[in-house]
């Protein structure tokens, strides 16, 4: 499976951070937000990616990640002129998605999540999968209503009187029909092509399956200056008390086999002497130790 990562929008709530850098590369404690959404799609599986942003923005984030080798992953990017709506982006990526099916997470999710994701990535064969996480704020997000047998009946974007708590958060998973879905939709009331109305498309084909996220799962907003500080402090707290990073990329791909061990001390002692490397560089050590499920043969 094939990855997006949507990092556009004008970031407008975070001004003037996003005078120089957009929202997606601001740091979430001690590394770029973008690492956060691209750390937890390694976890999964997905190797081929496509980052969309801003025609201004784009070149920072080539500068950043590269074309992905170093991780073992192949980075293509794309340009959105315009923040017309999320499911733009599986317009964009036509040629990227090909025949495949395709994952989409944005940009400025940040999800601590273990391997709640993982079952409905390895067994995902055809329609479409979305999240449900519990919030005291639904009417901020897509929500989905479930009837009594836990099954999805409806999903509304940002309704003023929310059926359920559930909100649906940025990471979706849809086989090749997304790009047919989208060609058919129209914008909506905010000019944007919703990705809720492509879910209730799935939805009205049966084809939508939804997975509830069971508590001491943490997903986390960094949209205004007081939750970017709070998705900070959030992994800083976690990072401490567990001596283990969260939103690692390398780590990630090590763990998943795209690079090997070897391949990861090489890129750390390349870096510059400070706490990101001497982590990996823990990490190699411990690994050698213990060895890592999945790691690539060197
Ligand atoms: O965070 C999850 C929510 O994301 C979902 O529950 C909603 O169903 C979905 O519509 C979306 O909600 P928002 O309307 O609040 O998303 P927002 O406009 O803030 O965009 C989310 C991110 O995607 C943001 O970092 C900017 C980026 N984006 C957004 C649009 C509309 C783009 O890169 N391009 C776009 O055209």
């Amino acid at each position: 499976m094939k990855g997006i990562i949507l990092a556009g929008g004008a970031g407008s709530r975070l001004y003037p951070l996003t005078l120089v850098a957009s929202k997606q590369l601001q740091p979430v404690y001690d590394k770029p937000m973008v690492y956060y959404p691209l750390a937890t799609m390694i976890e999964n599986g997905v190797r081929e990616f496509c980052l969309i942003s801003t025609p201004h923005d784009l070149p920072r984030f080539e500068q950043l990640l590269g074309n992905g080798s170093a991780w073992g992953l192949s980075i293509e990017y794309r340009a959105q002129p315009k923040p017309q709506g999320i499911a733009q982006a599986f317009l964009i990526a036509e040629s990227f998605i090909g025949s495949d099916s395709i994952s989409l997470i944005l940009g400025d999710n940040i999800f601590y999540a273990g391997d709640s994701f993982r079952a409905a990535f390895d067994q995902f064969r055809s329609g479409a999968v979305v999240f449900g996480y519990h919030v005291h704020d639904p009417e901020r997000y897509g929500v989905v209503e479930f009837d009594s047998q836990g099954c999805a009946v409806s999903i509304e974007e940002k309704p003023q009187q929310p059926k359920s708590n559930y909100a649906v958060p940025g990471l979706y998973i849809y086989d090749n029909q997304v790009v047919e879905i989208t060609k058919s939709l129209r914008p909506s009331a905010r000019g944007e092509l919703e990705i809720t109305d492509v879910n209730v498309t799935y939805l009205q084909r049966r084809q939508l399956q939804v997975h509830r996220l069971n508590r001491g799962f943490a997903w986390l907003d960094a949209g205004t200056s007081s939750s970017l500080h709070d998705a900070s402090a959030y992994v800083q707290t976690i990072e401490r008390r567990q001596g283990i990073k969260i939103g690692c990329p390398e780590e990630a791909a090590l763990h998943r086999g795209f690079i090997s061990l070897a391949h990861l001390e090489k890129i750390s002692t390349e870096m510059p002497n400070c706490e990101y490397r001497d982590y990996l560089l823990n990490v190699c050590a411990e690994a050698k130790r213990t060895p890592v499920l999945g790691t690539a043969s060197e």
